[in-house]
């Protein structure tokens, strides 16, 4: 077992953790007030020089994107917090909410303070309704002692956040749909570019970053770069264009193992180990069929793979879309891969915001096809059809405006070529794993 300590998750378990009266106790909000002591250029600088990179799911580096801010901008410039954890399987961003909310709040007026901005917006999954209580309450308490509102610890900086309650659907997190959702139209993700830190948030510049980043941002002020990249894993040094891993991930293990939970340890730990070490192995002694290294629409890891590290690099090496939100979800020995992709394809066909033909068309394809399959009247030819809808030239990979259409074809092109032959025997049998409950609504 890693001899690391958390940090991020270190006052979770702590009596009344949520209040700010516990977080100032444990030294809060001094990582805001020093931050205040600098410009905002220097602590842009140091979030990019400590390598931090968004724990969103695409790992781009934080830093540099805040960078991409228009210099001398007249402003408004936002902040939009994404809060809409819906990746099957990702629940580490809720930990943090219900239970430190105040190291999430903290993050933001560092990086409000960092980027110019005087507003930022937190947009929460409305499922979350503990999460939605334990921040508006927090929120609260910082505008009644001064660390939110007008001239923040004397500093002259004004800060206002505001809280706003998603609408429940996946695509309110892709961060253009975010905004949409924030202005109060319907989610449907914008064409990139212009990214959001050019024209975002009601047109203006604006900078959406994730509730894990943010806590990490309080953590690298107060403990500094060494600290930061003394965690993880260094670049490549045969890929000029790694950025490298540094730093703590909370890592969300569930499935098929004995002790699910929300774990926070050094970037690059492998599959097997958090399964083995922290997640105590799967129930009954079974064996491992396959494991999702970072959110559904990342692929799968096949048991030769579980050695594979689960930084921003290792999972996109062994033919999985990348480490995503790292949310790893265990797969037995027990369970029919069919029926696994199924539920990937039911997920991501029901979520499409129907913008897209590709992805409108695609995802309800291969949900029919599957649901063919699942129900024994398959063909052999399906699997290639499955392939070609789900990565072939022209198909839904590349030829939609959000990155939803590739996230969904990606399980089900990846499970077909590391699984072929369990799709090929099931075809061969013509049975069904379907259950009578299932057929009420189905295709
Ligand atoms: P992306 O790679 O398109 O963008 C990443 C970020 O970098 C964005 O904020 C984007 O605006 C910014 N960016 C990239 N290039 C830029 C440029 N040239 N100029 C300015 N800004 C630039 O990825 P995206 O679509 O934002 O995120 C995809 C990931 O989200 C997936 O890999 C998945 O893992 C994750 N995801 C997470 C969910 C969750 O519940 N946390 C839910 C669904 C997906
Ligand atoms: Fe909507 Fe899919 Fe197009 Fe994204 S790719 S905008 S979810 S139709």
């Amino acid at each position: 077992m890693s001899t690391y300590e958390p940090v991020l998750l270190a006052r979770i378990h702590k009596e009344q953790s949520h209040t700010l009266d516990s977080y100032l106790a444990d030294g809060g909000y001094e990582s805001f007030k020093k931050a205040l002591g600098m410009t905002p250029v220097e602590v842009t600088t140091l979030v990019k020089d400590s390598g931090l990179r968004g724990r969103g799911g695409a790992g781009f580096p934080t830093g540099l994107k805040w960078t991409f801010l228009p210099k001398d901008h007249p402003g408004p410039i936002y902040l939009a917090v994404n809060g809409d954890e819906s990746e099957p399987g990702t629940f580490n961003n809720r930990i943090l909410l219900e239970k430190d909310p105040h190291q999430v709040l903290e993050g933001i007026a560092i990086s409000c303070y960092a980027i110019r901005s005087n507003t930022a917006y937190l947009y929460l999954r409305y499922e979350y309704g503990a999460a939605w209580r334990a921040l508006q309450k927090a929120v609260a308490e910082c505008y009644e002692r001064g660390i939110f509102g007008k001239n923040v610890f004397g500093s002259g900086f004004d800060l206002d956040v505001r809280l706003h309650r998603g609408a429940a659907a996946y695509i309110c997190g892709e961060e253009t749909g975010l905004i949409e959702s924030l202005e109060g139209k319907r989610a449907w993700p914008r064409i990139k570019p212009p990214f959001p830190a050019i024209e975002g948030l009601f047109r203006k510049p604006t900078i959406v970053n994730n509730i894990e980043t943010m806590a990490c941002v309080t953590q690298i002020l107060k403990r500094g770069i060494d600290w930061f990249k003394s965690i993880g894993v260094p670049p490549d040094p045969n890929n000029p264009r790694d950025a490298g891993s540094y730093g703590p991930k909370l890592y969300c293990l569930s499935g098929h193992v004995n002790k699910p939970g929300c774990y926070e340890v050094p970037l690059g730990i492998t599959a097997r180990q958090l399964i083995e070490e922290y997640g105590g192995g799967v129930p009954g002694g079974r064996g491992i069929k396959a494991v999702v290294p970072g959110g559904i629409s990342m692929g799968f890891l096949a048991p030769s793979e579980l050695d594979t590290p689960l930084d921003f690099n290792g999972p996109g090496k062994v033919g999985c879309l990348g480490l995503g939100t790292a949310a790893v979800v265990v797969i037995d020995d027990q369970t029919s891969m069919v029926d696994v992709v199924y539920n990937t394809a039911r997920f991501f066909a029901h979520e499409s915001c129907g913008q897209c033909t590709p992805c409108r068309e695609g995802t309800n394809w291969m949900q029919r096809i599957l649901h063919r399959i699942r129900s024994g009247q398959g063909r052999m030819e399906d699997l290639d059809l499955l392939l070609e809808v789900s990565g072939g030239i022209g198909m839904m990979p590349g030829t939609t405006i959000c990155g939803l259409a590739d996230g969904a074809g990606w399980p089900v092109k990846n499970a077909i070529r590391k699984f072929r032959s369990e799709f090929e025997e099931y075809i061969q049998s013509g049975r069904s794993t379907i259950k009578p409950c299932e057929l009420i609504g189905a295709h």
